[in-house]
């Protein structure tokens, strides 16, 4: 069973992917993670991530980087969310995600076009969202916890302007795929949400035979 999880930057879509798997007894991969590390070895390198031949040459980053805590800094995010527009850069990381996806027995994968260029034969799929808002509220909480000196308008700032690069550009935009799910966890708690996903996912195993 391959099961596709799409969604904007902060809607715990990440969390939802792991539950499943866990759920379910299958393999996830945070394809987010793939795009942080050209992102991040980009800068390693000294280049500029708004240029395609500085990302696609950090695409074959060493698969060690995947570990590096640096990875999820915010500020990686946001190199992501630049080499991820490239053509380019989507097409090095392709197959390795397909490969992932096809493997037997089937996988989770997050993301944000996993259900319409990855996997669109995946046998389920579910796009967790939230208000811009109410991501930017958790996320706050989450930096502020970890004791990241932060405004909350900063934060609002940057989850539209991610949003925007996200569902703006032209190849691979982050969309809903015609036959997601729709889990709006804006007003959901955390085990709520996994519950309408284990839900829904369990519906479509069902269906499946
Ligand atoms: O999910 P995460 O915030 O780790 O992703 C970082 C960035 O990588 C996103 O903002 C997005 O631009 C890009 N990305 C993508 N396609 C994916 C996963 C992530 O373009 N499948």
């Amino acid at each position: 069973m391959i099961i596709a999880v799409d969604g904007p930057t902060a809607s715990g879509k990440g969390t939802i992917a792991k539950a499943l798997a866990a759920h379910f007894g299958l393999p996830v991969l945070d394809t987010g993670l793939l795009y942080r590390a050209v992102g991040y070895q980009t800068q390693l390198n000294h280049g500029d991530a708004d240029n395609f031949a500085d990302a696609l040459a950090a695409c074959d980053f060493p698969d060690a980087l995947l570990d590096d805590p640096a990875l999820r800094y915010e500020t990686t995010g946001g190199l992501a969310s630049r080499v991820s527009i490239h053509p380019q850069v989507r097409a090095a990381l392709f197959q390795r995600q397909v490969d992932f996806a096809n493997q037997p027995g089937g996988a989770v994968l997050d993301g944000r076009d996993i259900g319409t260029v990855i996997a669109p034969h995946a046998d389920a799929k579910l796009f967790v969202t939230a208000t811009p808002e109410e991501r930017a509220r958790r996320r706050h909480a989450e930096m502020i916890g970890r004791g990241v000196d932060v405004s909350l308008d900063a934060v609002i700032a940057d989850v539209h302007a991610r949003d925007a690069r996200d569902t703006g550009r032209a190849d691979a935009p982050l969309i809903r795929a015609a036959d997601a799910m729709l889990l709006d966890n804006t007003n959901m708690d955390k085990d709520a949400a996994l519950a309408a996903a284990i839900a829904f996912v369990e519906g479509r195993r069902a269906l499946l035979g």
